[in-house]
């Protein structure tokens, strides 16, 4: 039986570093607080995926473009001819081509749109200047995000179902084993490496696992530095500190809507059960501190989203509004309850940055009691 050498190295490397790479970024999304590492493999996938795109059209031959089969014509006689054994592609076969093409293209409408809608929501990373302009549209960009990230996981079952139905009629090509080994048993003309084709293959795999590591590990580099601007209370507004931190998390003014602070403001006597009266000078500036920085006064993704989440403008807890219960309700009573953290309303437990103004996702922290998300 003949052997011809179909997939080159750098081609395997690249088809085995993306499968590690996108179960990585699944896994990642599992914990809010992980989304800069999200963000981080995210960006390694768009590296990958450049490199992949100038590999089929410098790379060796069958991992060419140029060598994928896209034409309908091909298709349909490949599809008609599926069970006639006599029918080999030594490469990608005509429904492989398609998949391929239509794979790289939504992997990088996914990480364009991630980087978008991380730079629009969270205003972080290499797009955080779009903050400003378009956090009124975080939900769209998310949602976009997600569309591309599923029709991708429907075009990776695609590609796997592929793989096993080819498996089954053509088990002596061996296809399955190629990608590991890069040998079909065809005859053919195997692929070769120039020495260019070496160094643009070293560069494109090297560079995305130099990336990676970069991203994971520079604290505040570009691909995830985030740009919401940390408060200093204490220095702008020390009666707000005095006063609303005596007895708890001092929370941000922009979590709620001026409403709900004109509210919570005029009955500072029966306040939650609490009598939080002050002076009325106290009362006056920090009722006019609270309403200058209320909700509608920020862009940032927590203040938005309460926002939108509000039907009632006038809620006083925040902890009762439907946007906090959604983003805590996977986490049990049990830990509420616990000796660490006693209250719901006793933010600054779980989220390290909530004093500083801002709630990122990256500072929320881990709990000894048995996780806490
Ligand atoms: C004398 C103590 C005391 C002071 C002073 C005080 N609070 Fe409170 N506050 C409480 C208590 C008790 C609760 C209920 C907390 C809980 O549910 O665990 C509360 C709850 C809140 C909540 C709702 C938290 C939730 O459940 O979502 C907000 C908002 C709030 N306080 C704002 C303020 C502001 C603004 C000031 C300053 C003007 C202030 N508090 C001063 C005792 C105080
Ligand atoms: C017991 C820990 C705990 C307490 C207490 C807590 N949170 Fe959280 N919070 C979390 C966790 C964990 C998440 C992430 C949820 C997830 O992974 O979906 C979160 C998510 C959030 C988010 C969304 C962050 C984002 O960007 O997606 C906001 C906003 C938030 N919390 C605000 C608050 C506020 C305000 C309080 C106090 C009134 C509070 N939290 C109290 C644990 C806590």
């Amino acid at each position: 039986m003949k052997r011809v050498y179909v997939w080159t190295l750098p081609t395997r490397l690249f088809h085995w570093l993306f499968v590690l790479l996108i179960i990585a970024s699944l896994i990642s999304t599992e914990e809010d607080r992980w989304l800069n590492i999200h963000a981080a493999i995210g960006s390694a996938v768009g590296a990958l995926v450049l490199f992949r795109i100038v590999w089929g059209i410098i790379g060796p031959r069958y991992s060419r473009f140029g060598d994928f089969h896209l034409s309908i014509d091909a298709l349909k006689e490949y599809l008609l001819s599926l069970l006639n054994p006599s029918r080999r592609t030594i490469g990608h076969n005509p429904a492989a081509s398609y998949v391929m093409v239509a794979m790289l293209s939504t992997v990088v409408l996914a990480v364009s749109s991630g980087m978008l809608a991380y730079g629009i929501a969270e205003n972080r990373g290499l797009l955080a200047s779009l903050h400003t302009g378009f956090f009124q549209d975080m939900e769209i960009f998310e949602e976009i995000h997600e569309f591309f990230v599923n029709l991708l996981w429907v075009l990776i079952a695609a590609h796997v179902g592929g793989v096993l139905v080819d498996r089954l009629l053509h088990k002596e090509d061996r296809t399955l084993n190629s990608i590991i080994d890069g040998h079909k048993n065809m005859e053919g003309e195997s692929a070769t490496l120039s020495w260019y084709q070496k160094v643009v293959a070293l560069i494109g795999i090297g560079g995305t696992i130099a990336l990676l590591v970069y991203a994971l590990t520079t604290p505040n580099n570009p691909l995830i530095a985030g740009y919401n601007k940390k408060v200093d209370y204490a220095k702008v507004n020390p009666v707000f500190v005095n006063e609303c931190g005596s007895c708890h998390t001092l929370y941000p003014p922009s979590l709620l809507p001026r409403e709900s602070w004109v509210k919570l403001m005029g009955d500072l006597s029966n306040h939650f059960g609490d009598d939080a009266s002050l002076d009325s000078a106290d009362q006056q500036s920090i009722r006019e501190y609270l309403l200058a920085h209320s909700a509608e006064t920020s862009t940032q993704e927590m203040s938005f989203k309460m926002m939108q989440s509000l039907e009632k403008r006038d809620m006083i807890a925040i902890t009762q509004t439907p946007f906090w219960k959604k983003r805590h309700k996977h986490i049990s009573e049990e830990i509420f309850k616990s000796d660490k953290v006693k209250s719901r309303a006793n933010c600054k437990v779980c989220h390290s940055d909530v004093e500083e103004g801002r709630i990122e996702d990256s500072a929320i922290k881990i709990l000894p009691i048995g996780g806490n998300g």
